[in-house]
């Protein structure tokens, strides 16, 4: 099948990868030329386990191309996925300008039937607003529909999402587009669930903040650990082998980030809001997460007794491992905070280096979790990478200055912490 993406960022270049790889020809479209350039000579923008490879691949099989004209992607292509951003305006809003000046643009450029589909998160109500701007500016005669086919992909294993997907979702209008939707994945094994649009509209905001909920809520229980001497690991293992519940997502730590939770909970509150519904869970969810960055740094104040002119290596800057992406990572906020307490701060991250740059200012960058550590009168960890996992630990406490450790993803046992002679404080136990 001809596919064109719109929007060759995470989910863009993902989705449109992985067509190709099962055989389609995807055209990808960017309106950003250094990015499509960079593409044609096979540089990806960001980071992503397995992309460059399989973009490669297809791009040398001939079944995926880069081009800055959706004219072009438009032209060619039978159906059409929107995956450009719906960045938050103030207030907490989507921005959809971007959706709508892109399906004017293809309206704009359609000469027969095309399928056009959303794939980027949006509020419940959007397809209706792209089926009028298309209807608004096409040639008369010319048919189309909408659809939406929202994505799960996380990022570090968006392919591996993308291939094996616990379910895919599909809002359509007509027949003729659920069976194109159907045929293009017909290669992927998994339930296929059908509804109108405003319902797969509904079920991936409602996705992303179930998800962001589960974690509010263990932060929250985790508070309650500490006050109690509870141990939240074993709290959560204890909750999630109820198959109602569910192990996954009950990891408690510094709090959610990353360029969707954060962005999908507000635009959800708010599409609500419009809608004449409070959603207080919502609220309280978004309340719970920013609260747990500032309790962390408070325990890093009280572990330390006075912050000023003192050292504190850190490890992680990602908002989650296995990814370059800093976007509404805890860090972000965690070393502002320190660093207004008069802290020295040197950070380490094993792929976000490049990106923590540009985000995160008055910090010294370490080439290693070991130069970090050297000299520090603190360390703490903010994103469980592996190679955290498997530091030389003896060697650390040699390096720092006071063997502190202070760990907001609860990477290390408590019990052999001690053992090896750390002040080690963890989340929820
Ligand atoms: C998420 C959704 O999972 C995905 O379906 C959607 O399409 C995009 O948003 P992603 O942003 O890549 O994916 O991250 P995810 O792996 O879901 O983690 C989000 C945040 O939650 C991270 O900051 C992570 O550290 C945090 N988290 C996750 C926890 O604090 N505890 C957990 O138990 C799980």
């Amino acid at each position: 099948m001809n596919v064109c993406i719109i929007g060759a960022g995470y989910v863009g270049l993902v989705t449109g990868a992985c067509f190709a790889d099962l055989g389609n020809n995807v055209t990808c479209v960017d309106n950003d030329k250094k990015k499509i350039d960079a593409l044609k000579k096979l540089k990806m923008p960001f980071f992503e386990e397995g992309l460059e490879d399989m973009v490669k691949r297809n791009v040398k099989a001939g079944r995926l191309s880069f081009t800055d004209s959706i004219k072009e992607g438009v032209k060619k292509s039978l159906v059409i996925f929107i995956c450009v951003g719906t960045p938050p305006k103030q207030g907490g809003e989507a921005d959809l300008s971007y959706v709508e000046k892109v399906a004017t643009e293809i309206a704009r450029n359609m000469s027969s039937y095309r399928l056009i589909v959303e794939k980027s998160t949006v509020p419940v109500e959007t397809g209706k607003w792209v089926r009028e701007t298309i209807k608004l500016n096409v040639r008369k005669k010319v048919k189309f529909d909408v659809a939406s086919n929202p994505e799960f992909l996380r990022e570090g294993t968006a392919i591996e999402d993308f291939l094996n997907p616990d379910r895919i979702v599909i809002g359509v209008g007509s027949k003729k587009a659920e069976k194109i939707l159907k045929e293009l994945y017909r290669e992927i094994d998994t339930e296929i669930v059908v509804t109108d649009i405003n319902s797969a509209e509904l079920i991936k905001h409602a996705s992303n903040s179930f998800l962001a909920t589960k974690i509010s809520f263990i932060n929250s229980i985790s508070n309650i650990c500490e006050r109690t001497g509870a141990d939240i690991t074993k709290v959560a293992h204890g909750m999630g082998l109820d198959s109602r519940i569910g192990e996954s997502f009950l990891k408690s730590g510094v709090g959610y980030g990353g360029f969707c939770f954060p962005k999908d909970v507000d635009a959800f509150v708010h599409i609500s809001g419009k809608l004449g519904y409070d959603f207080g869970i919502l609220k309280a969810v978004r309340k719970v997460n920013e609260e747990q960055k500032a309790l962390f740094v408070r325990k890093v104040e009280d572990a330390l007794w006075i912050v000023k002119g003192k050292t504190i290596g850190v490890l992680g800057l990602s908002f989650k491992p296995n990814t370059d992406d800093m976007r509404s990572a805890p860090s972000i906020d965690i070393i502002n905070s320190l660093k207004e307490n008069g802290a020295r701060i040197k950070a380490y991250d094993p792929h976000a280096m490049k990106k923590a740059h540009s985000v995160i200012k008055g910090v010294t960058f370490c080439r290693t979790a070991y130069d970090a550590a050297r000299n520090s009168d603190a360390l703490v960890i903010l994103t469980e990478w592996h190679e955290f996992e498997v530091l030389d630990l003896v060697r650390v406490k040699k390096l720092m200055k006071n063997a502190l450790i202070i760990d907001g993803r609860n990477v290390f046992d408590p019990v052999r912490m001690k053992k090896l002679g750390f002040k080690y404080i963890s989340i929820g136990r």
